[in-house]
């Protein structure tokens, strides 16, 4: 009965807007208060220049704080790939704080770069990395980052810093005869004592949020600092949020807060936490782009405020933005509410530049199977094995695409994950084979929450073994989600996750078969009756850190785990999926992400456009959100449109909660059925390229799905653009997210570039605006000259089904008469790329010659794909005579051709080639 309630009562809350009172604002928020409180100009922190010691990559020096006493350590490390990592955590702390374990969010312990003092005196300590200098000013403590004498990052120049150290509870004074101290813990005892006299607040040692009291054990243990951008009047990042992709300042409003929550029906453009977290930023001008990456898994809050640089300290850079004689600045203030202060600079130059030091710490997205970057239709739920085997059956029936179709919580058995509901799915194997057949694959959800039923196995088994994540009291915390009262396994040890692993196995998840996949939800963990929908804070993990310190990677650690045991079944030979709602810096590397619970409403469409570019720019590319929207019933045009924006996001589903109306593609009218099914068939056309942009994205972690600054980064009016996009650096698009809209202005970036409409082959120039007729069925969406994209334009209804269909080659041209492109192609679904079976050829158009070569002699992949065609758009006349020299076979071979006049397109029939060979086809 009570279980029934608190269901209930989340629908309740579901059908209304957010409920703003279940989550805390930062006046409700101890240590958001604490640190917001701060005020600039009044650091307590000096540099003890007795204490530097100097290494051959690294230095460390005590940092002393005036008011206290309290003696910090201060490292910093020159890193490789033009970054530092700055660290300062307590001298000697009463309790070990909390770090992140390496390989955990960093793949591995970052490589180090030797530095050079160069200046060391009683007001300064100077280093320098290569052509990057570090000041570090003594008293107050401040750190200025140089990069080629231009200031960039400045830490502490505000004096926001604050390390609330450990320190024991006032107690009552020690009796007299006391046994007498060691010298070194007496001193611990009176710092701490003073910083308890000189900084005690009320909910410094308990902490009441509604009816929630947080019993703090450790009492305060905030961290926090500032971290100015020189220069910079644009800065992004940190997802995420439900706000424009230029982070706005926050004055006025709440920090940005990064706190993983189930927040349903969000609020859009407010800084309010959502279901994932990566503490990344990024800042960019007209020079350079720059990062900082704050390596700290526990709630965090950012201020960000604009301002203007201080020349005095900055004196030499009068010239450093040219014509204007205030320097923009952008501050920022971020605080967490334990760990320590552990911040990467990521110095850029380049956008490229910053992507790749960012993936260096905490890696890439692994090429993602075929069928996963194609079309995902869920819902929740699909009823039964009939509901499933008609879904499936009309998607064949109305010739639309899908790959996987996704089962929801009610498959189960009483939410019991890794069961099946027997009387709706009596035959799982079977239904599942019904749709690998024609090349298709399920997905079931699995979420973290365990039903507490004495008959529940895998509850028992982690039980009994002492997984479960304990309450305050040292018993198995128990909370209510989905199938009522509940426990949580600690996805934070690795035994714990070795054990999830083994549930996927074949033998374990009966009724599974390798084409089952997995979606975790609810993993930030979502805790009906918990404090702001989750764990209470003081829940404890293993090594006795609570959920507190950690709680934003509690989520990455268990679609870690999951990912982890769908590869064993097949002993990592098969590449796999799973989507996960919450995440962390580093889950890229496991699992794609999609953007929660949103509204089937035009604000929502257009608000995925920003959520989805901010996810990529944080090394999140495999992300997208549900089309259609979640809650309510969007209508016809919503849908279409949403489609029409929703095959440009790298992860591609539809979903709607179980009050919603049906509403697969099928179900709608005919006008807007196949509107969808051209969106759709777009998306599987250009999975080439798509698939490339992967492989690549995999090798240098850039954003798929990206913001225009990143290719045109001296391009001050695209800094702010979000309602426009590009994927890779070939295709712009603006979809269009507007009721009743019929035109939209399409900005065409590049004063030397120029665009092709996909459809018409319609030229635009660039470096300027154009008004674009945009009717219910059409995208505005464009090649760029000079680029060759490679499409498979045969439409099938999977595709698995397209893997040995041949290539259509869209040469677009530049003003020069010249494109290149790239196409990577393997065996689709095996990580046998890894031992070199793939292809990565280039294409090259140049002085009426377009040839095709292997650029990457590692890779070599035997397939039966071919290229049956190739359009050269933007040609201007028609040719007298076209031909082929295959150099991996035949001689010279003449080619029919076609030409349209009106759209300069030269369509070249059959050049019959294998994608493997090198041929040059001339054209006179
Ligand atoms: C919340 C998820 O965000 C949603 O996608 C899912 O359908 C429901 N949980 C039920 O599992």
């Amino acid at each position: 009965m009570l279980q029934l309630l608190f269901c209930l009562s989340y629908f309740v809350i579901l059908s209304s807007a957010v409920s703003r009172e279940n989550f805390k604002t930062c006046e409700q928020s101890g240590f958001c208060k604490r640190n917001r409180a701060m005020q600039p100009g009044q650091s307590p922190y000096i540099a003890l220049v007795d204490s530097l010691q100097v290494q051959a990559n690294s230095l460390n020096i005590q940092l002393l704080n005036k008011n206290n006493n309290v003696r910090l350590k201060l490292e910093v490390f020159g890193l490789q790939d033009n970054m530092f990592r700055v660290k300062i955590n307590e001298l000697s702390p009463i309790k070990e704080r909390y770090e992140i374990p390496v390989g955990d969010s960093l793949i591995e312990e970052p490589k180090l770069h030797n530095i050079n003092l160069s200046q060391k005196d009683k007001d300064k300590v100077v280093f320098t990395m290569d052509s990057n200098k570090v000041v570090m000013s003594v008293e107050p403590f401040r750190m200025d980052i140089y990069s080629n004498e231009d200031p960039v990052i400045s830490i502490n120049a505000q004096g926001l810093m604050k390390f609330e150290h450990y320190r024991k509870k006032e107690e009552a004074p020690p009796a007299e005869n006391e046994e007498e101290k060691p010298e070194g813990e007496e001193k611990k005892e009176e710092e701490n004592a003073a910083e308890t006299k000189t900084e005690e607040e009320p909910d410094m040692w308990e902490e009441t949020f509604k009816t929630f009291t947080d019993s703090k054990p450790h009492g305060p243990s905030s961290v926090g600092i500032d971290v100015s951008f020189p220069g910079f009047e644009d800065v992004y990042g940190i997802p995420e949020h439900a706000d424009t992709m230029a982070l706005k300042t926050t004055k006025t409003t709440d920090p940005y807060r990064l706190f993983n929550l189930d927040v349903f029906e969000y609020e859009l453009y407010n800084p309010m936490a959502l279901y994932g977290a990566v503490p990344l930023m990024y800042a960019h001008n007209e020079m350079r782009t720059v990062g900082i990456f704050w390596h700290n898994a526990a709630e965090t809050w950012i201020d960000i405020s604009s301002n203007t640089a201080d020349k005095s300290v900055f004196s030499h850079i009068a010239d450093f933005v040219k014509g204007n004689n205030e320097i923009p600045q952008t501050d920022t203030h971020w605080f967490s509410e334990s760990g320590v202060i552990d911040i990467f600079i990521l110095l850029g130059p380049t956008p490229s530049n910053v992507f790749k030091q960012y993936a260096r710490l905490t890696g890439t997205t692994p090429l993602p199977p075929l069928y996963s970057i194609a079309y995902h239709q869920c819902r929740w739920n699909y009823n039964d094995q009939d509901d499933v085997k008609s879904v499936d059956a009309n998607f064949d029936k109305y010739d639309l695409p899908y790959d996987v179709i996704w089962l929801d919580i009610e498959h189960t058995d009483g939410k019991k994950y890794f069961t099946w509901a027997h009387e709706k799915f009596p035959h799982p194997e079977e239904m599942i084979k019904n749709l690998s057949v024609k090349g298709r694959k399920l997905v079931t959800i699995v979420d973290p929450h365990l039903k507490r039923e004495d008959g529940y196995s895998v509850y028992t088994d982690a039980r009994d073994k002492g997984y479960l994540v304990k309450n305050k009291d040292g018993n198995d915390y128990d909370g209510w989600c989905w199938p009522g009262s509940s426990s949580w396994p600690d996805f934070t040890n690795a035994e714990v996750r070795e054990w999830w692993t083994g549930k996927f196995s074949l033998s374990e998840y009966k009724g599974s078969t390798p084409d089952l996949i997995v979606w975790n939800d609810m993993n930030e963990p979502s805790v009906f009756n918990g404090p702001e929908i989750t764990f209470h804070k003081d829940v404890k993990h293993m090594n006795g850190f609570e959920n507190r310190d950690l709680h934003n990677i509690y989520g990455l650690y268990v679609h870690q785990a999951t990912m982890e045991g769908l590869l064993r079944r097949s002993g990592g030979k098969e590449r796999s999926f799973v989507l996960t709602r919450a995440f962390f810096a580093g889950s890229q590397r496991h699992s794609a992400v999609w953007t929660g619970d949103n509204i089937g409403e035009w604000s929502h469409l257009k608000v995925s456009i920003p959520m989805v570019l901010s996810l990529n720019l944080a090394g999140i590319t495999f992300s997208g959100a549900d089309v259609g929207g979640f809650f309510k019933n969007p209508e016809h045009e919503l849908i279409t449109r949403w489609y029409q924006t929703g095959v440009f996001y790298p992860f591609l589903r539809a979903h709607a909660h179980l009050d919603t109306k049906r509403r697969e593609p099928y179900l709608l009218p005919e006008e807007h059925m196949n509107i969808i099914r051209e969106a759709l068939r777009l998306r599987y056309s250009l999975l080439p390229y798509w698939y490339t942009l992967f492989y690549q994205a995999e090798q240098d972690g850039l954003p798929i799905f990206r913001p225009l600054w990143v290719d045109y980064p001296k391009n001050k009016e695209v800094f702010r653009m979000d309602d426009q996009f590009l994927l890779g650096s070939s295709i712009l698009a603006k979809p269009i997210t507007d009721q009743g809209t019929t035109n939209t202005n399409v900005y065409f970036p590049g004063r030397h570039d120029i665009w092709y409409d996909i459809e018409t082959y319609e030229v635009y120039d660039g470096g300027v605006t154009k008004n674009v007729a945009a009717p219910l069925d059409k995208i505005p969406v464009y090649q760029k000259g000079g680029s060759i994209i490679p499409r498979k334009l045969r439409p099938r209804r999977s595709s698995s089904l397209m893997y040995q269909d041949p290539f259509t080659l869209i040469v677009c041209l530049d003003q020069q008469g010249s494109a290149k492109g790239e196409l990577y192609l393997d065996d689709y679904h095996t990580f046998q790329y890894r031992n070199g079976e793939y292809l990565l050829r280039e294409f090259t158009f140049n002085n009426n010659n377009l040839s095709s070569k292997n650029i990457d002699p590692t890779g070599q992949f035997n397939t039966r794909e071919w290229i049956e065609k190739i359009i050269i758009v933007g040609y201007p006349k028609n040719p007298l005579n076209i031909s082929i020299k295959n150099f991996s076979g035949e001689n010279s071979k003449r080619l029919d051709h076609k030409y349209n006049s009106e759209e300069k397109s030269l369509t070249i029939r059959k050049p019959g080639v294998n994608i493997a060979d090198v041929w040059t086809i001339t054209i006179e």
